[in-house]
């Protein structure tokens, strides 16, 4: 299939997946701010219409803005997410009609265009790679956004995948050169860019993420009274929010239950923890007697392959996630129970590393050496700095194409809305 064929076929597949998980919410609730910290669920419906406009119908087929007013209501940057309610937003139908209109318009233009390997945009076809990850981020944060509603939301629960025991808590990985990010990845993003050599100790990494069992060892071990295991930042939030146990948990008699999407159920003791803040995580890892691992140790945990000697592009090598080897792709609703996909284990002996919850390392959110701003700098560069940690790996809510071994995701430490957890490491 050439480049321009799938970039169609993945388009479509992304619209369908949009349009899937907007169409059992009412228009009333398309329209209300479910949380402060989230867009209503309309302006991310119409904002990856306008960027699919701004990037493949202006940009690169030289096309005029259909109305212009749209380039300010839908930019991420002009208005926060608590105040776009109070926007001039377009409705339920009017954003369906729009993101409909400019996708028509993409299909059109897409036979004419040349895929010029002297532009960078247009090369391997990566701006359509762009969109297409776009899009499917937004999704995400769309089922983020219907976690936080209230009211019941339609889930999938096919049969679980299968837990096998591991054979070791933790692994020992060897110190020395490693070559972290990657300069060949085609629909890598420019926070991924370029690859480069950094030194590291040998350390130990927990081959399964830490699971709700584990989490609730810390809580009932008193773990949100003792300043001992927080940081001085971290025990200050615990306080102004209120932290007693992570987002979306409640007390249920003797033991505790959890909301998913608009339903209480039993709280299940092997799924990897989700929905704790980067403090949380801190919290509990330094009670365990460890630490969180840096990025850079999370990555070559995932991805070196010592008898190959080179980088796999996922945990179980270069060929494509499929749902024996990962849980992505909303296949299920929740995180698989810890040591499922044995197949998709890391060369290092470690699972789930992609797929069931994003996982918060100890690293700032920092530009790579020589990195540059591409192909527009809102997408990273206006975020580099000590204010967002790194988190690795996609949940189980992220699509295949947007997500990597070198991918990087970030929020700030306070933020437990997102699908994400953590695995804990130490240093020998
Ligand atoms: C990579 C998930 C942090 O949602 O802010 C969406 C992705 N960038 N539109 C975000 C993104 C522009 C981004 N994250
Ligand atoms: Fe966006």
């Amino acid at each position: 299939m050439d480049v321009k064929e799938r970039a169609a076929l993945e388009l479509e597949e992304v619209r369908r997946r949009s349009l899937s998980l907007v169409d059992p919410v009412p228009d009333a609730d398309l329209l209300a701010q479910h949380s402060p910290i989230m867009s209503p669920l309309v302006w991310d419906l119409a904002h990856v219409g306008n960027f699919e406009e701004i990037w493949l119908l202006r940009t690169i087929a030289g096309l005029p803005a259909k109305d212009p007013a749209l380039d300010d209501i839908y930019d991420a940057f002009r208005h926060a997410r608590r105040e776009r309610t109070r926007l001039k937003l377009l409705d339920p139908a009017q954003s369906r009609a729009y993101i409909a209109d400019v996708r028509g318009r993409v299909l059109d233009t897409l036979e004419k265009i040349e895929l010029n390997p002297a532009n960078p945009l247009l090369a391997d076809g990566y701006v359509y790679g762009m969109v297409i990850q776009h899009e499917h981020q937004h999704d995400e944060t769309m089922l983020a956004t219907l976690q936080l509603r209230v009211g019941e939301y339609p889930v999938v629960e096919p049969a679980p995948a299968v837990a096998e025991p591991v054979a070791a808590k933790e692994v020992r990985v060897p110190g020395g050169c490693f070559v972290m990010g990657t300069s060949t990845e085609p629909w890598a993003y420019d926070n991924e860019r370029p690859s480069h050599e950094v030194e590291l100790d040998p350390f130990w990494i927990d081959t399964v993420p830490v699971s709700n069992r584990d989490y609730l060892g810390f809580l009932e071990a008193g773990g949100y009274d003792d300043g001992r295991w927080w940081s001085e930042r971290g025990w200050a939030h615990r306080h102004e929010a209120g932290l007693e146990h992570p987002q979306f948990w409640k007390k249920d008699g003797s033991g505790w239950s959890r909301i998913r999407f608009g339903r209480q159920e039993p709280l299940p003791p092997d799924e990897p923890v989700q929905h704790v803040c980067w403090f949380e995580a801190e919290a509990y890892a330094r009670w365990a007697g460890k630490r969180l691992p840096t990025e850079a140790e999370w990555e070559r945990a995932a991805s070196w392959d010592p008898v190959a000697g080179s980088k796999r592009r996922y945990p179980w090598g270069d060929t494509d996630p499929s749902p024996a080897l990962a849980n992505l792709d909303q296949q299920y609703f929740r995180p698989s129970p810890v040591g499922a996909y044995a197949q998709g284990a890391s060369p290092a002996g470690c699972r789930q590393m992609i797929g069931d919850v994003w996982e918060w390392t100890s690293s700032d959110f920092l530009a790579y050496p020589g990195s540059t701003g591409f192909p527009y700098k809102e997408y990273s560069e206006v975020f580099y700095g000590k204010d967002y940690k790194v988190l690795r790996g996609g949940s189980w809510a992220t699509h295949p194409s947007a997500v990597r071994n070198t991918f990087r995701n970030w929020d700030h430490p306070i933020r437990r809305q997102i699908f994400c957890g953590f695995r804990c490491a130490r240093s020998v």
